[in-house]
């Protein structure tokens, strides 16, 4: 009896405690919010390798439908749609980081370093959801699955992909009237979603 009401005094010293050390954090502001200031090395390797391994729990249900990468003219729209909107923070192969990504905590990916170790599927995912506490984006918030999709594919040939080639397909896409504006794609005859199934999650 008496050790038990010992450990509860002594719970409730803990728990007045701690939220002493919460508010002298929170309402006195002793937190470094800064992009500039660097986590230590272990607790940012901690945060990588948690959000690695969420990514791969989140779209482990996925399944991707064959998309034929031969085909080069199925990349068309995705590398129209990498200009326009991962460019700014993620480099093409063979290309450097802008200023825009050099300035950002963390870092964004060099995608064709990253693109090697992942999935089609968790590449997609990544690029429709997003990645919490960090720049990158959820595309999927207006862009269509279609469209991402098919940047996947195009992120899944960076690892081999030289700038040379990067740069012809570009030419390549622009000169298949492929326009910037992805809403007319479905429209075409060699639209992804005219060549897949479109349940395909
Ligand atoms: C405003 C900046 C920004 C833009 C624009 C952006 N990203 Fe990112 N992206 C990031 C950052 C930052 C990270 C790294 C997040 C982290 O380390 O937790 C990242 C990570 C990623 C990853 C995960 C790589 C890995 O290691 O698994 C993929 C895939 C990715 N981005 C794809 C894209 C694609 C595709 C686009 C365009 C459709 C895009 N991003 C546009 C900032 C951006």
């Amino acid at each position: 009896m008496l050790f038990a009401r010992h450990a509860l005094i002594t719970l409730l010293l803990v728990a007045v405690i701690g939220a002493c050390i919460a508010a002298w954090i929170i309402v006195g502001g002793r937190f470094d919010v800064s992009v500039a200031a660097q986590l230590p090395q272990p607790v940012h390797d901690l945060i990588h390798q948690t959000r690695v391994n969420a990514v791969r729990r989140e779209a482990r249900h996925l399944q991707a439908p064959p998309v034929d990468l031969e085909d080069e003219s199925v990349l068309f729209p995705a590398v129209l749609g990498f200009q326009s909107m991962c460019i700014d923070c993620h480099h093409p192969p063979g290309g450097q980081p802008s200023e825009l990504a050099r300035s950002l905590n963390p870092k964004p990916a060099d995608l064709s370093d990253a693109a090697g170790k992942r999935s089609l599927e968790e590449l997609f995912w990544v690029t429709r959801n997003g990645i919490r506490m960090s720049a990158m984006p959820a595309w999927g918030t207006t862009r269509s699955d279609e469209e991402l999709l098919a940047i996947a594919a195009l992120l899944t040939r960076f690892p081999t992909l030289s700038a040379e080639r990067y740069g012809e397909l570009l030419e390549s896409a622009r000169a298949a009237g492929f326009s910037q504006d992805p809403n007319t794609w479905h429209e075409r005859e060699d639209s992804l979603s005219k060549r897949m199934d479109s349940n395909w999650h």
